[in-house]
């Protein structure tokens, strides 16, 4: 379910006409709706109603203060992987005590900074950061709460950049050293070993692997009697970018409920893209159409790789579709933007309507690993985000200007 759909031919965020939306900002812009947003978390927050679960958004999906508020105000936590986010979970008004840390390059002033801000969890992605968790928690004279965030060795049928629970990846901890962890939990004076944390992946449309990986962690806890707070059940949970067949909530529930019923554990979910990836579009306009010499045809747009870098970096779908809906014979086109790389596009052999230079596209399911990934490559300001919010468009965060482009960079006088 989402709140961007054609009506009277023209596609609408939350009922309001994109194309003017379009037409009284620059582009590229992103484009969130509010109520996609907050309705998706609260499917899968119903889904799993029965174990109270916590639902800590996982912010490096989609980070803007907006968004994470507008979740927290749900009742959400956040999940974060850095000093950066744990500021701007703050910023965003997160209560600390729903807020969890994983990342396997925790620094040592980013891991004190999470103690003295009380967060509810570490999740601890290898023992040499167990050690350092639990010094830093000794020099500020404190505890530190933490999960062990198990790697079960599930592959996951995903891309392989986004495959996180195999004994290839650096994620995680492999069981043997959990164990170890868990029976000389006495070492680590300074740390409440409060919980399991297990996350395999991103964009996963099959229940199976998560089934697998869960059960996975669950035997290990059992075979040891290993007595935990919390389970942290990860993110992972794919979206429908094109033909996929995604599970719901309640599907995802009724596969994973019956393994954690009865046991007396408290819940966290992670999820980002299930929440945000159909929460938002980026819109573009075409700058030129362009047809190379074997006859190739290109449509070349105002957003590039460093607007929206999926499709470059995984070689991610996203449909592309025109604001105004119409019903002529398609021609094939690569969509492509004005960076120097021959690796910058939007899609590529991608059947279009024809399109003529001045006119807007969507590109749908970008609410997720779009703006926060982001970059002045090019010296290209990044976008703004706009939310649609109760039947108005706000700016969530303006366009950059030239001037942020410099920020923070000076010519040295011996230069001058
Ligand atoms: C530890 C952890 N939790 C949650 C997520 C969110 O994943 P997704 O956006 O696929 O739900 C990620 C993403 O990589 C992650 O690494």
């Amino acid at each position: 379910m989402h709140d961007f759909a054609y009506s009277d031919g023209v596609l609408k965020c939350e009922g309001m006409p994109v194309q003017e939306i379009a037409r009284n900002n620059p582009t590229p812009f992103y484009l969130y709706s509010y109520h996609t947003l907050v309705e998706h978390y609260r499917k899968l927050k119903a889904a799993f109603a029965e174990m109270d679960p916590l639902i800590c958004f996982s912010m490096k999906s989609s980070s803007n203060l907006s968004i994470c508020r507008a979740l927290v105000n749900e009742g959400a936590g956040l999940d974060i992987v850095s000093g950066g986010e744990l500021f701007r979970a703050l910023k965003a008004g997160c209560p600390p005590e729903k807020i969890v840390y994983a990342s396997v390059g925790k620094k040592e002033e980013e891991i004190a900074e999470a103690i003295k801000k009380k967060i509810n969890l570490f999740n601890v992605e290898s023992v040499p950061e167990l050690i350092m968790i639990d010094t830093v928690a000794k020099k500020l004279n404190k505890k530190a709460r933490v999960a062990v965030r198990v790697n079960p060795d599930v592959k996951a049928d995903t891309h392989e950049y986004i495959t996180t629970g195999t004994s290839e990846n650096k994620f995680g901890i492999d069981l043997k050293t959990a164990e170890d962890i868990f029976d000389n939990a006495n070492k680590y004076s300074n740390v409440e070993l409060k919980g399991v944390h297990v996350h395999i992946g991103s964009q996963i449309t099959d229940p199976a692997p998560f089934v697998d990986a869960i059960s996975k962690v669950l035997e290990f806890v059992d075979e040891r009697s290993i007595s935990i707070e919390w389970i942290n059940i990860g993110g992972g949970l794919g979206i429908v970018y094109s033909d996929e067949k995604a599970t719901t909530g309640d599907e995802f529930a009724s596969y994973i409920l019956p393994l954690l019923r009865g046991r007396g554990l408290k819940l966290i979910l992670e999820p980002g893209r299930f929440i945000a990836g159909n929460a938002g579009i980026l819109v573009c306009k075409v700058l030129y159409v362009k047809t190379g010499a074997t006859g190739k045809k290109f449509i070349i747009v105002d957003a590039g790789m460093n607007d929206l870098l999926r499709p470059s970096l995984y070689e991610a779908y996203h449909r592309i579709v025109p604001l105004v809906e119409r019903k002529a014979e398609p021609r094939r086109y690569d969509v492509v933007g004005p960076v120097c790389e021959s690796g910058d596009y939007l899609a590529l052999d991608r059947d279009l309507p024809e399109v003529v230079p001045g006119e807007y596209l969507a590109v749908m399911g970008a609410g997720a690993y779009g703006f926060v990934m982001a970059s002045n490559y090019n010296s290209r300001p990044r976008p703004a985000e706009l939310m649609a919010y109760k039947g108005e468009v706000r700016t969530i965060r303006a366009a950059e200007s030239y001037k942020d482009l410099i920020r923070g960079e000076k010519i040295l006088k011996e230069l001058k």
